[in-house]
């Protein structure tokens, strides 16, 4: 009885707290942020998502959740870094560092 009317309160506080919670990141930068930003791409910028939900949270007074969702949608717009996306991955140096020896045992 204690538990549910628990969940109950909590449930209340968590809806009333987070009035953007469920919508679509697109939906919220279209909302919040369109104004301003024309576009969600370049905004990242190769920042760590954390970094940039910190930034979202503190300058825009979003929930820490749709922050995050924010932080992960302006990544997944964002154009990929020129040098991940130039140069392809080195074959690996296998003379430069030799295997480690399996000992058997
Ligand atoms: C009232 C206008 C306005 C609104 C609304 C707005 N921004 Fe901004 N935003 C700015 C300004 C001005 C800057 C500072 C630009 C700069 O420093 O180059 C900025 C900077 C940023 C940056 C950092 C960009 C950089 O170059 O470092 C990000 C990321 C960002 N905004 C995301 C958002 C998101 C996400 C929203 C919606 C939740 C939003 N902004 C809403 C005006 C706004």
């Amino acid at each position: 009885m204690i538990v549910a009317a628990a969940a109950v309160l909590t449930a209340t506080v968590a809806t009333a707290q987070n009035l953007d919670a469920g919508k679509p990141p697109a939906k919220l930068f279209a909302d919040g942020c369109a104004t301003c930003h024309r576009s969600p791409r370049g905004l990242a910028k190769g920042r760590f998502s954390l970094t940039l939900a910190w930034f979202l949270k503190d300058h825009y007074a979003t929930s820490s959740d749709s922050a995050k969702a924010l932080a992960s949608y302006l990544q997944s717009v964002d154009e990929p870094p020129p040098r991940a996306a130039v140069r392809p991955k080195k074959p690996a140096r296998s003379a430069a560092r030799p295997a480690k020896p399996v000992q058997s045992q």
